[in-house]
């Protein structure tokens, strides 16, 4: 007996699979979606996987206008032997509801999040593609749907997972990238939003992401909102760097991203005994790490670039190639680790994959 009733009324029609070498990210869906609605008065009701198309937004829906919306982001990966198996999604689960409540947007009990997921992937699961690199990324959001231009906590929602086929995220794939340190803009505040996977928070990074295009890099790296002194993470990625024998990320001190990946990659490098650091670090530390040699490697981490290298870092107009430009040691092992469990290629010791039957 599940938790809510899921109605299915799925595309007739089915798309051609696309061309595991042009995936991409983000820019195939697969056939169906998910969609469940929200009011005070039914809580979550309504639950149904229909085809993949447009959905009707009143003009004075609270999203359009007062930005309430939340995401998540996870992956179906394909397994050797064929079968898929998701990555720790109860931590997307209770971000998002971390997420939610933030943003005054209603939770979903953690159980009914699971079984709706679950029923989803499996409706969509032959769009897992099996090249290797590849998977199904999943997008879990929700907004808020009043029809009034009052600003208050939301009444109504809707919460909604889409699918779509990918490739690497960034265009180097596992090679090292480009990335310049922000020192105009910030992302977020300390009781902010930084925590919470909210749409508005991508909205106020653009500007300073275009600017860093335009200079050949391929994201920012942020600095904290009050004194813009201390390293927070990149735009789609938290950040981690071998400074001698430490390995120190940023603190999640409320600004930050608390991500599934970067949780993983301290929980693998804490288990092989690994000096690993969860604090503050200022800029100045590691500009001076980068003059006098000891910044040996520097990566960043997340579901949708896994652990990508960086190979430079640019601050005020300084440039640092870090490690020769080329991927290091802790960084290819951390990849090698946490793919290998993903695609189900080494045994999940710590048990955070969930397969689906
Ligand atoms: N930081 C930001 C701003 C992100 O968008 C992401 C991507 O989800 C991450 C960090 C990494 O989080 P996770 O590893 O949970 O994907
Ligand atoms: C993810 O890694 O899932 C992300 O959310 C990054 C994204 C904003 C593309």
């Amino acid at each position: 007996m599940g938790t809510i009733e899921i109605k299915y009324d799925l595309n007739k029609e089915k798309k051609a699979k696309p061309n595991p070498d042009e995936l991409g990210f983000g820019k195939i869906f697969t056939d169906n979606m998910f969609i469940m609605d929200y009011s005070k008065e039914q809580g979550w009701h309504n639950a149904r996987i229909v085809p993949f198309g447009y959905i009707p937004v009143h003009p004075a829906s609270t999203v359009l206008h007062y930005g309430s919306e939340i995401f998540e982001g996870l992956k179906a990966y394909r397994r050797a032997d064929g079968k898929v198996q998701l990555f720790r999604p109860i931590e997307n689960i209770r971000r998002m509801n971390n997420s939610a409540e933030r943003l005054c947007l209603p939770q979903i009990p953690e159980d009914m999040a699971m079984e709706v997921l679950l029923a989803f992937v499996k409706t969509e699961e032959e769009w897992t593609p099996s090249k290797e690199g590849t998977s199904l990324y999943l997008r879990p959001f929700m907004f808020g749907n009043d029809e009034s231009l009052g600003v208050h906590a939301v009444h109504n929602a809707t919460f909604m997972i889409i699918a779509s086929p990918v490739g690497s995220y960034y265009k180097e794939g596992i090679n090292p990238v480009r990335i310049m340190i922000e020192d105009q803009d910030v992302r977020a505040v300390r009781g902010g939003t930084g925590y919470a996977k909210c749409g508005g928070n991508y909205a106020a990074s653009n500007r300073a992401g275009e600017r860093a295009e335009q200079n050949g890099y391929s994201q920012v790296l942020w600095l904290d909102g009050v004194e813009r002194k201390y390293i927070e993470e990149v735009g789609a990625m938290n950040v981690m760097f071998k400074i001698g024998n430490e390995i120190v990320t940023p603190a999640l001190t409320g600004s930050i991203l608390p991500g599934i990946t970067r949780k993983s990659c301290i929980e693998v490098l804490k288990s092989e005994g690994y000096t690993v650091s969860e604090r503050l670090l200022s800029v100045d530390e590691l500009e001076k790490a980068m003059d006098d040699g000891t910044l040996e490697e520097a990566w960043g981490c997340g579901t949708a670039a896994v652990v990508s290298p960086i190979g430079e870092l640019c601050y005020k107009g300084k440039k640092c190639i870090v490690n020769g430009g080329k991927i290091g040691a802790v960084t290819q092992h951390l990849y090698d680790t946490l793919t290998g469990i993903q695609w189900g290629k080494t045994d999940d010791t710590f048990g955070w994959t969930v397969q689906i039957d």
